[in-house]
């Protein structure tokens, strides 16, 4: 509220009230951020957990204000590695206690929990170990009993937008559009489309229902209430005809059988005059020479065509949309790209990837199936975390991008 008002006139938030926030912060923090007991293992009193959870939250919503500033006036953003070992905000039961017993009790339980140590908020930062089943198990753990404060913090983790992946369709966004997106995930960029359609809705669908349950945690902790997310398939969409103003995907044509077939769906579903939207990634580059991230392309392109899949098909989309049915003067054609740069940007890409690579579905089928040797995917690992150290580092990537109208 403060930060977006007054309506039109100068910003109340300026550098100087920032340097005081972070002032606060760091006197907040200076005298400790964990009890002594919790260090221990043991349970603290009720009053002495309150001050300290209260101190962890207060800092942490100076770091986010923070970083929302920066992220609007365009400056750097930072990951905040002096809070490195700090426990991530939980849990809602504890929060939500209204008497010493039953904060006794949950605490009990939840230090059962946590026997293997409490969750640290950089285990939430995307790293190297991200996608390791212990690092995932640990994660959903976590945010099965976080509440909307933990939530919000996590939310901040899907790097994934709408403005950094679907900048051609936002102008098409109206307040009251109801659009779908198909192939959602974990469903970062369907619920910015929601909150760019408060009287409109969105349905995020997927093919498999594990990313859905993410999806909906990230939803509910924005508090959106127009939008829902189903299971479904692509090639068989359960709707009637004409239902939609949007039918999006973002990097889902690349992965399925019969894109052709995708699109035809899509335009049955969307109204007359409405808009079927595809972005798909084309070629890639990056800087220094890499052997490693050479050979994951290699590797990923030939396993994709191998399994009947159309690996980065960002310049042919508007072929196959013209095949489903769309007149090539109705769909317009525009490319938008995503640059991986800052230590932070290595370190998500880079960093989930080197992770795929070590222990994946990829990693597995790669193996299974001859694509390529453990030493291979080894080296393809170590590739992507010389990426992710060197300070000149960064990777380009190109996509194609069509707006076709019915
Ligand atoms: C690269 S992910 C993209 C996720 C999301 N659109 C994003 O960009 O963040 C591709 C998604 O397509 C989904 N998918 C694959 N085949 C599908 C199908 N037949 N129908 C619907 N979704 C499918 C996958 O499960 C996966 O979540």
């Amino acid at each position: 509220m403060l930060y977006f008002s007054p309506r039109g006139g100068p910003s109340l938030v300026n550098d100087k009230m920032m340097i005081t926030l972070m002032e606060l912060a760091f006197r907040t923090a200076r005298n400790g951020l964990f009890c002594t007991a919790e260090l221990a293992h043991a349970r603290p009193t009720w009053e002495s957990w309150i001050v300290v959870a209260a101190k962890r939250r207060a800092v942490f919503t100076m770091y986010l204000f923070s970083s929302v500033y920066n992220t609007d006036r365009l400056l750097p953003n930072f990951v905040a590695d002096e809070m490195r070992g700090v426990y991530a905000p939980g849990n809602k039961a504890l929060w939500e206690a209204e008497d010493r017993e039953t904060w006794s009790k949950e605490y009990d339980r939840f230090m059962l929990r946590w026997e293997d140590g409490m969750l640290e908020i950089s285990e939430l930062w995307r790293s190297a170990e991200t996608g390791s089943a212990e690092r995932r198990e640990r994660i959903e753990r976590w945010v099965q009993s976080a509440d909307e404060f933990g939530m919000t913090i996590f939310g901040t983790h899907n790097w994934r937008t709408a403005s950094n992946s679907t900048a051609y369709l936002l102008p098409h966004i109206s307040s009251t559009s109801k659009i779908l997106d198909i192939g959602c995930g974990p469903g970062s960029i369907s619920v910015d489309f929601a909150s760019r359609a408060p009287q409109g809705n969105v349905t995020g669908i997927e093919y498999v229902p594990d990313p859905l349950d993410q999806a909906r945690e990230l939803a509910s902790s924005k508090g959106l209430t127009n939008i829902e997310f189903r299971v479904g398939d692509i090639h068989s969409l359960d709707f009637p005809d004409n239902t939609f103003d949007i039918v999006h995907v973002h990097q889902v044509l690349q992965h399925i059988a019969d894109p052709v077939k995708a699109l035809q769906e899509m335009r049955r579903v969307v109204k007359p005059g409405g808009i079927v939207a595809a972005r798909e990634s084309s070629v890639m580059t990056w800087y220094p020479e890499n052997k490693g991230i050479g050979a994951w392309l290699d590797i990923t392109t030939r396993m994709a065509k191998a399994k009947g899949g159309n690996p980065h098909p960002g310049r042919l989309i508007h072929v196959w949309a013209e095949q489903a049915g769309f007149e090539q003067s109705r769909i317009q054609k525009s490319t938008g790209s995503w640059c991986f740069s800052t230590p932070e940007e290595r370190q998500y890409w880079g960093g989930s990837m080197g992770a795929r690579a070590r222990s994946s579905g990829f990693a597995k089928t790669a193996l299974e199936e001859g694509f390529a040797t453990k030493e291979e995917l080894e080296s393809i690992s170590d590739g992507w975390k010389e990426f992710v150290d060197a300070e000149q580092g960064w990777f380009g990537l190109l996509h194609g991008e069509i707006l076709c109208r019915k």
